[in-house]
């Protein structure tokens, strides 16, 4: 990597050892270098983990979660940031999308944790609706909440809705029985739990937590919140309503017992994908795939999508998947979107995009030290 005299190094100079982020880094890139420094047009680290991206009038905007430095960066302090591009390569940092409160009262306040954010457009009501993982100020991992909120403009502000347990009260898809009132899946351990757990016992009367989530937005306009439920054991499907700031009623579980989670989903070719990485916190684990034919399943595990080294591949790349993104204007082409977390300096997490292969009807990944978008148009 060249070292230039930018303003990355300038800023380097001025503060010192303090900001190794901003180090060395080459803004003059023409393509993808997973895993390394991400300039933003100011000369800074990209500040957009476990993130999604939406397209929308020719310009891509990046939504993430702001993290600060050191350990204290695993809690939110900021927000969710925004960046928008028209190529994908160069970032312009649009400032924070959705900010936290100063309000004790708010759930959204500073401290709290605000993960994985995805933004989908509505053009009915011509909103831009984002949807996180929330996690209240103080609670750990224990609220499991869906937090919504809305702006008219793409990079925001957006102004915060609520949060939610998905489907208080209502079935999945295939259940005739009465849901009953049962323990958290982490309370049940046994063998016999596992199998509690798999014909629908977690299924909870008072809402369904919502952990790592994405959303997909299919050909017929309908939007989807794909989360990890059940103490992370089991995949949520949830049909929104027409606005996306809701639930349908119309859900399923996929996979019960399986522990997945980092969902991320795609379509090619009338059929559905989907990526997920394994319960391991921030340490990346193997990567999963699966495909169907209907968004509602019945769901076909693939497998390891990694073509690797055996430790590219039991870390996928050394990476945990947040988003899968169809390439604009080229239908069927995708990036595969991961992040190689830093706990203990949580800004320094860094991106990890690959270009998805496929082989027949499979989609793989491998490696690839640095890319362009040419690579989908290789004969
Ligand atoms: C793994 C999840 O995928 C992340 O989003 C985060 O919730 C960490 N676990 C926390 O340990």
């Amino acid at each position: 990597m060249s070292v230039r005299f930018n303003r990355s190094l300038f800023t380097f100079i001025l503060l010192g050892f303090a900001v190794p982020i901003t180090f060395a880094a080459d803004t003059g890139r023409g393509g993808f270098r997973p895993g390394e420094l991400w300039l933003d047009d100011r000369g800074v680290h990209i500040n957009a983990h476990g993130g999604g991206i939406i397209a929308h009038d020719g310009v891509y905007y990046w939504f993430g979660e702001h993290k600060i430095a050191g350990e204290a960066g695993n809690v939110a302090h900021v927000g969710v940031h925004v960046y928008s591009s028209r190529d994908l390569v160069h970032w312009r940092d649009g400032g924070i999308a959705l900010a936290v409160s100063d309000n004790a009262k708010s759930d959204i306040v500073n401290g709290c944790i605000i993960e994985r954010p995805k933004v989908i457009y509505n053009a009915k009501t011509h909103t831009f609706v984002m949807w996180f993982h929330l996690e209240l100020k103080g609670q750990g991992y224990g609220a499991a909440r869906a937090g919504l909120a809305i702006s008219d403009k793409a990079t925001g502000p957006y102004k915060y809705v609520g949060s939610f347990r998905p489907n208080k009260g209502v079935l999945p898809l295939g259940f005739d029985a009465e849901v009953k009132t049962v323990p958290d899946p982490g309370e049940l351990k046994d063998k016999k739990s596992a199998k509690a757990i798999q014909a629908g016992d977690s299924v909870r009367q008072d809402g369904q937590m919502s952990r790592d989530m994405t959303l997909f937005v299919d050909d017929d306009g309908k939007g989807y919140l794909l989360t990890s439920s059940e103490e992370n054991r089991t995949l949520h499907l949830h049909e929104l309503t027409d606005d996306y700031r809701g639930f349908s009623g119309k859900w399923t579980r996929i996979f019960p017992n399986a522990s997945n989670e980092a969902p991320a989903l795609f379509k090619r070719a009338g059929k559905y994908y989907l990526f997920a990485s394994g319960t391991t916190y921030w340490n990346p684990n193997p990567g999963r795939s699966a495909m169907a034919d209907s968004i509602w399943g019945p769901w076909t595990v693939l497998g390891n999508p990694c073509r690797g080294t055996q430790r590219e591949n039991a870390t996928t790349f050394a990476s945990q998947s947040t988003y899968v993104l169809p390439v604009s204007g080229r239908p069927g082409d995708f990036i595969y979107m991961g992040d190689r977390w830093r706990p203990k300096n949580a800004i320094d997490g860094r991106y990890v995009w690959l270009p998805v292969e496929w082989e027949n009807d499979r989609p793989v990944l491998r490696w690839h030290a640095e890319w362009d978008l040419s690579f989908f148009t290789r004969p």
